[in-house]
């Protein structure tokens, strides 16, 4: 009988936040995990934690905005493992804060677009050989509520009124990379899903982390939860092309 491979899982921001509660309970789920992170002391410290729990965990620098950065992950996915079964593009960031779009410059909308959508997709483009390698595989795209065209047109929705067009364009255009690239890596048997975490308690855009979460907050456990199922759903799933959150399915 042929041995089953490990399932080896590449998360990108994943030193803190949902990045990293993804990590944990994929890591005790079995999965070997691969702690991407700009920032090399804070990507091994929580290698560490995860190794503590007996977890199978390494660290690999990865900013997504610095393509030579990219292809060296790359390269040392290739030499170490040969393949990479789920790529999780979790990093993100909000550098709008609700400045209204007419007054919102485009040098912060770029920042938002070089990690949350040139950022995954240059780090897709680069992984795509040992997701190849290992298929099936799984991409999921850590998407946003606030990137739904659907909700944000929708005068019924709480996100009509919401106002941020860096972030929420950025989003929208991940859950556009999540359809084109759901098409054309279906007959590779790599699926593709967008997942909305939802509002989370994380120092996600400089909020501090300590702060008490206000109502309707989740903690990250519950912020990490789609992803870590659609992460756990078996290897030969083929499940691509959606868009869903912990209550079900979003419009795109
Ligand atoms: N929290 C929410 O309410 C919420 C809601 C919907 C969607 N999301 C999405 O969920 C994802 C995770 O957010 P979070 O709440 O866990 O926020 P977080 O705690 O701020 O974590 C964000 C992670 O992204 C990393 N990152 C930022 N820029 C990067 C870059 N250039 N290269 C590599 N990594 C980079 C950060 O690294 P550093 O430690 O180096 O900063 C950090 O590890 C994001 O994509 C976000 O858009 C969050």
């Amino acid at each position: 009988m042929a041995e089953e491979k490990t399932i080896l899982t590449l998360i990108t921001g994943a030193d803190k936040g949902i990045g990293f509660a993804t990590a944990q309970a994929l890591g005790k789920k079995g999965q070997h995990i691969l702690i991407g992170a700009r920032n090399q002391e804070r990507g091994e410290k929580a290698v560490e934690q995860l190794k503590d729990d007996g977890i199978k965990a390494d660290f690999i620098q990865l900013d997504v905005t610095d393509k030579a950065q990219i292809k060296a992950a790359a390269a040392k996915i290739k030499a170490d493992y040969g393949y990479l079964s789920i790529l999780i593009n979790n990093a993100g960031i909000a550098m709008d804060h609700h400045q209204p779009a007419s007054e919102l410059s485009t040098d912060t909308i770029r920042q938002d677009f070089d990690v949350n959508y040139f950022g995954l997709i240059d780090v897709t483009q680069a992984m795509i050989p040992l997701l190849k390698a290992a298929s099936p595989a799984k991409i999921i795209n850590v998407s946003s509520n606030m990137g739904s065209m659907g909700l944000a047109s929708d005068p019924s929705s709480r996100f009509y009124k919401v106002n941020s067009l860096g972030y929420q364009s950025s989003k929208a255009s991940v859950n556009f990379a999540t359809i084109i690239f759901s098409k054309e890596l279906a007959d590779d048997g790599i699926t593709v899903n967008s997942v909305n975490p939802g509002w989370t308690a994380t120092g996600f855009g400089g909020r501090p982390e300590d702060a008490p979460a206000p109502t309707g907050m989740q903690d990250v456990a519950t912020g990490a939860a789609q992803i870590i199922k659609m992460a756990s759903l078996p290897m030969n799933d083929t499940t691509t092309g959606t868009f869903t959150e912990n209550a079900g399915t979003l419009p795109w």
